[in-house]
């Protein structure tokens, strides 16, 4: 995905169009997508999974932005949103509901409800409070939901802490001890259909055998649900899927996954869902932020401060997560430097100890791998206003997100 983003005499390009040109159009910091990757990735991930039945959501959680969505969408893809407001977003970037898949660990009953009446594809539950819950609010719309039920297959992937999810320590799902009493309800609530399995066991994993490990419960769960004369339709195996942000540390290719996961899923009569957000998103976007100052301290470090921060991207404070910075403008000299931003945190850089480019004040950096988690986690933290956001195709530029305002940072206040 690199191909998206590169030096076309001397500066770096998103597609055909200068990131400098940009930050001199629309200032810093600026996100900016490049929508043939977006495409390129969504098509790499079918092309793998081709001779399988499946569908893919798009986990919009990963990137948001309505341009986002409309993209995917035109391509055929569906949506996985967390929440009534992702739901919300999905329905306005225009994906029909019956392509929208509804998860989340606690939803309320007014998102329930919500999913309920847009008409999703499924819903998902992952508790027994939950699924009566479900029940209870279907009965009320007079409707019958179609349910998913995500297991806990405890399967530890090996993956930062923070996005593993598949084990029982964690929050997620029903584990395989719970599933008889999930079963008995299905069988006396009247408004719940189970036509669904699900796992989602963490995110970047690198290893196949994680998802061939759960994918095994799952399919063992699909044995026992079907003999208990339920219909199962589909089966859910949730995203995750990695993308390199240290080119030191590729990623496998998709392809790695596709050809474990395709024999043993092929004819076992149901549709396969995958969740990919990060797969598809990731490399799509690179924060564009302006080198506001450098200083070097006394015992010889130096320092580039610049006007994006944690509020933007908070991914290596949180998840310890490598970055690569460019400079926008190629230089022949380079220095080991720490890039930071202007927050009052020292958790606040985006890489240390880095060798970059010897750029001066005033010119631009670039933060690759920011279209993944970036925007969507942003906050006003420190009164910071979430940045513009642009899409390219070829040379043609979109925004597709304003600036916020010193006005909208107060806005809801009384
Ligand atoms: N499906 C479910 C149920 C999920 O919880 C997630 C992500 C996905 C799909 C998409 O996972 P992906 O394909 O993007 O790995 N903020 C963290 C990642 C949190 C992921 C949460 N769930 C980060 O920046 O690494």
């Amino acid at each position: 995905d690199s191909h998206f983003f590169s030096f076309s005499d001397g500066i770096l390009c998103c597609e055909s169009v200068a990131l400098d040109e940009l930050a001199r159009q629309f200032g810093t910091p600026l996100f900016v997508t490049s929508r043939q990757s977006l495409v390129s990735q969504y098509r790499s991930f079918e092309e793998a999974f081709a001779s399988l039945p499946h569908f893919t959501c798009y986990s919009v959680k990963a990137n948001f932005n309505l341009a986002v969505i409309r993209t995917l969408a035109e391509e055929g893809c569906g949506c996985d949103v967390n929440s009534g407001g992702e739901l919300y977003r999905a329905l306005t970037a225009g994906v029909p509901a019956n392509k929208i898949i509804m998860a989340g660990v606690g939803k309320s009953e007014a998102e329930i409800k919500y999913g309920l009446t847009s008409g999703v594809m499924m819903i998902k539950a992952e508790s027994i409070s939950e699924l009566k819950a479900i029940n209870s609010v279907a009965e009320h719309l007079g409707k019958v939901a179609q349910v998913g039920v995500r297991i806990n297959p405890n399967v530890t992937a090996e993956t930062h802490p923070y996005i593993t999810t598949g084990d029982s320590k964690e929050k997620f799902g029903i584990d395989e001890a719970g599933l008889g009493e999930v079963f008995e309800l299905f069988k006396t609530l009247p408004n719940l259909e189970l036509h669904g399995l699900d796992m989602h066991i963490g995110s970047q994993i690198f290893d196949p055998e994680y998802y061939v490990a759960a994918t095994q419960k799952l399919l063992e769960v699909l044995e026992s649900a079907r003999h208990l004369g339920f219909d199962i339709k589909w089966l859910d195996l949730g995203g995750g899927f990695p993308v390199t942000y240290d080119p030191q540390k590729p990623a496998p290719p998709i392809t790695k996954f596709a050809e474990k996961l395709i024999p043993m899923l092929q004819d076992k009569g149901v549709t396969v869902i995958f969740e990919p957000g990060r797969f598809i998103a990731a490399n799509a976007s690179v924060i564009v932020t302006k080198i506001l100052y450098r200083k070097k301290n006394q015992i010889g470090k130096e320092f580039f401060i610049v006007d994006a921060g944690m509020t933007e991207l908070i991914r290596p404070a949180l998840y310890q997560s490598h970055h690569e910075v460019l400079s926008v403008k190629q230089h022949d000299r380079s220095v080991v430097a720490d890039v930071v931003g202007p927050i009052c945190e020292s958790s606040d850089f985006f890489a240390r100890h880095r060798t970059i480019d010897d750029a001066p004040e005033g010119e631009l950096l670039a933060v690759l791998s920011s279209g993944a988690y970036g925007a969507v986690m942003s906050s006003n933290y420190n009164g910071r206003l979430r940045p513009a956001e642009v899409m390219v195709d070829g040379d043609e530029v979109t925004l597709t997100r304003r600036r916020e305002t010193y006005e909208q940072l107060v806005q809801n206040e009384l």
